[in-house]
């Protein structure tokens, strides 16, 4: 199937522009024989091409591009089909911006086109060549810096407790992981995961309850994390339990419950923030909120954690606002080369910054991830990158150090 793929990337301080002819000759020649064609656009900082062709010889020259020394910061913006090439003539072209007055350069762009119907409607792939020429989007190319820029460097050893109650009051544990603000070097929050005794998946763990005794093990459960949170020494450090949505609905006062077992434990309820999953709640949302209000009136926190991965997205925003959200590895994964997860999610930040929504980034495992989304605004992290969760315990953070140099 013809498949086009469009994407934009700096070019490398180091690289003369003079050699790129030399580059593009190359490039024209082995396009050809793959039957690849397109055209690269370039601005004096910033390359855009267009490759379109058979799926695989398009994803394999792809491949090769993105592994390229001479420029980084490479972002696909589009990977889509189409009935016919945009640009058929050669296999590849350089076209550079600054060679032409900026009133007529669109055209003299589109001017080499070749499929003038496609070019003349409103063709994503158009757009695409409009917003970069007349540069629109600019503002949010985030020009990150490389992974090795940067060390990660544990800041003391983890800090382990034993579970502080009977065993018949007992029947999981829980493993700790910071919730973190990398550059102010600050744990905002500490969340609470739940685990069986021996440390198995939550999965594992739920599945020991059938039906509705699900929910009271659930609620039960919050005992035991506030009982290990107390005996870690947590202070006054904000705390995240994970609560599933229809506990609040089935199980009467199960806010009194938390209400006595956070006090019990000398903890306050401004301190905790209850997280729940987007999914579970759009099932029944209106009996959801309704719960809800109960625990912000006792003046308990709540997040929305996997944000993105159901099915309400921000409209879910437009029925309940909480405290924060935390978006859901999916979006998180490579976020720094995928241009859709880019725009979603500057989209969610938006919206959260319009209503004071705090934003937390979720599943953050490599360095360019984490530097993309501080380039976006968003200043909470949780994630490999900085802590795996610890077993009955806190683990240390590996803050990040700029190297020398960089
Ligand atoms: C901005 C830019 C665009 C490129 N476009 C192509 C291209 O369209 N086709 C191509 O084969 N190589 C292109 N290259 C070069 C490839 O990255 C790579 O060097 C080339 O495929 C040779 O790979 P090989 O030596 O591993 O075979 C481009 C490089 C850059 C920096």
């Amino acid at each position: 199937m013809l498949t086009t793929i469009i994407y934009r990337s700096h070019i490398c301080d180091n690289v003369p522009v003079k050699t790129l002819e030399e580059m593009v000759d190359a490039a024209n020649k082995k396009n050809g024989y793959a039957d690849v064609t397109g055209i690269l656009l370039f601005n004096g900082t910033h390359f855009f091409q267009l490759l379109e062709g058979p799926e695989e010889s398009v994803l394999t020259i792809y491949q090769h591009i993105c592994e390229d020394v001479r420029h980084y910061n490479v972002v696909e913006l589009l990977r889509d089909y189409a009935p016919a090439r945009r640009f058929g003539k050669s296999g590849m072209e350089i076209f550079d911006l600054r060679r032409h007055d900026t009133n007529q350069v669109l055209q003299a762009v589109l001017d080499k086109g070749t499929s003038k119907y496609q070019l003349t409607y409103d063709d994503r792939a158009l757009q695409f060549f409009r917003t970069f020429v007349e540069a629109r989007e600019k503002e949010n190319y985030f020009e990150i810096p490389s992974a090795d820029s940067w060390d990660f460097i544990p800041d003391q050893q983890d800090m382990v407790a034993g579970v502080p109650l009977a065993a018949s009051d007992v029947d999981c544990s829980f493993a700790f992981q910071p919730i973190i603000d990398p550059l102010a070097q600050e744990v905002v929050s500490l969340e609470a995961l739940i685990r069986t005794p021996s440390g198995d998946s939550p999965q594992s763990w739920f599945d020991t309850y059938k039906g509705d005794d699900v929910y009271a093990a659930d609620l039960k459960s919050k005992k035991v994390a506030f009982a290990m949170a107390a005996a870690l020494n947590i202070g006054k450090q904000s705390l995240s339990v994970n609560l599933l949505p229809m506990t609040l609905v089935k199980i009467p006062g199960a806010v009194n419950f938390l209400m006595q077992e956070i006090h019990k434990n000398g903890l306050v309820p401004d301190q905790i923030i209850l997280e729940f999953t987007e999914q579970e709640i759009i099932s029944r949302l209106d009996e959801f909120t309704d719960a809800i209000r109960q625990l912000k009136a006792a003046g308990i926190r709540v997040a929305i954690d996997h944000f993105g991965a159901g099915f309400a997205g921000l409209s879910l925003l437009a029925r309940f606002q909480p405290d924060r959200i935390k978006i859901n590895r999916e979006l998180i994964e490579d976020v720094h080369k995928s241009g859709p997860r880019q725009a979603i999610i500057l989209g969610i930040i938006k919206s959260c910054t319009s209503l004071e929504i705090s934003v937390c980034a979720v599943g953050v495992e490599k360095p360019e991830e984490w530097m993309w989304l501080e380039s976006a605004g968003i200043s909470l992290f949780q994630g490999y990158l900085f802590a795996r969760p610890a077993l009955n315990g806190v683990p240390a953070v590996a803050w990040p150090e700029k190297k020398a140099g960089f």
